[in-house]
């Protein structure tokens, strides 16, 4: 056992493929690094485990229903290690909650490692990946698993379920910027109110999903052969059937319209939607700027910028 255990997990960005991607669908998906979750776990003085972070202080046992995931982390993972003395948490995360940048799993994994350092047992990528994805299930319902799998990543990959991961190589510099619409993000809702559609048969519902798997497919193409303003075209095309599936909201629509009219080369939601974040495409770093600055015009509370070229 050591005095102090550490860990740590960087956030995600979806491309292409959210929501389709619960349904078989490939997803293309871009590890983060821009923000970060950091955990320290020590013993704690208390004589009863404590939990600080952005959303709770106190008694892990009287954590609220918003950290339920959390809550249910902690459990399993001391249980699997067996560790039974009382813990501090400190939870440092620099990633916005709730906004489809894999928050909760990033929280989950850095908690996974903090407390696997900590108890000086080694962790297997599997054993991650199985208590990273009971924490997802409680936070979004039915989760396809990419949020977790894209957590041990360090490059862009092409994701499909139950684990199939490809990796893809951007070989030409492209930018991703990302709006954050301030808004909460309802991923659990989301995934649910698509999951109703597709199971009451609704067309429109099934088609919109098709299409996506096509656009991402198209999206895998155009980044082999770095033709970046196609690949804008079937973004923007993507955040139309993301519409039709229900999952955009008013705030994301202006952004992602802002965006275009900036001169980006395409835009569309990312994540689960109903809120959170928004990405656009160019391949000028010179546009970057004003690109964000439109979009913080347009009512964005926050923009990142990450680009692709040194991941090639
Ligand atoms: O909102 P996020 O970052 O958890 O992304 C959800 C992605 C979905 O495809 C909508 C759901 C999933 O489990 O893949």
């Amino acid at each position: 056992m050591k005095a102090i255990g550490q860990g740590s997990s960087h956030s995600k960005i979806i491309l292409m493929g959210e929501h389709s991607v619960v349904y078989g669908g490939p997803a293309i998906a871009v590890p983060y690094s821009g923000v970060g979750v950091k955990v320290t776990v020590r013993p704690s003085a208390l004589g009863q485990s404590t939990v600080h972070c952005a959303f709770y202080d106190g008694l892990v046992e009287e954590m609220p229903d918003v950290v339920a995931s959390l809550y249910h982390t902690i459990h399993q993972t001391a249980a699997a290690l067996q560790l039974s003395m009382p813990l501090e948490y400190t939870i440092e995360s620099t990633i916005p909650a709730e906004r489809g940048m894999g928050s909760s799993a990033a929280v989950a994994c850095a908690v996974i490692r903090s407390l696997y350092d900590f108890s000086g047992q080694p962790l297997t990528q599997q054993q991650l990946l199985s208590l990273i994805s009971e924490s997802e299930t409680i936070a979004h319902g039915a989760p396809s698993g990419l949020d977790g799998l894209l957590m041990t990543q360090e490059t862009p990959v092409v994701f499909q379920r139950p684990a199939h991961l490809t990796p893809i190589t951007f070989t030409k510099p492209l930018h991703l910027i990302v709006g954050d619409s301030g808004q909460i993000g309802r991923t659990k809702e989301a995934v649910l109110a698509v999951k109703s559609q597709i199971d009451a048969g609704e067309t429109r519902a099934i088609k919109a999903v098709h299409a996506i798997d096509q656009l991402v497919q198209e999206a895998i193409a155009a980044i082999a052969k770095c033709q970046w303003e196609q690949l804008g075209h079937l973004l923007t095309k993507d955040h139309h059937f993301l519409q039709v599936l229900g999952v955009s909201s008013p705030d994301l629509d202006r952004l992602v319209a802002s965006a275009l009219t900036s001169g980006a080369l395409g835009a569309k939601l990312t994540g689960g939607g109903r809120g959170g974040c928004m990405i656009a495409i160019t391949d000028d770093a010179q546009q970057v700027p004003h690109i964000q600055e439109r979009l913080l015009a347009a009512g964005a509370k926050k923009t990142y910028c990450h680009s692709l070229e040194a991941l090639s």
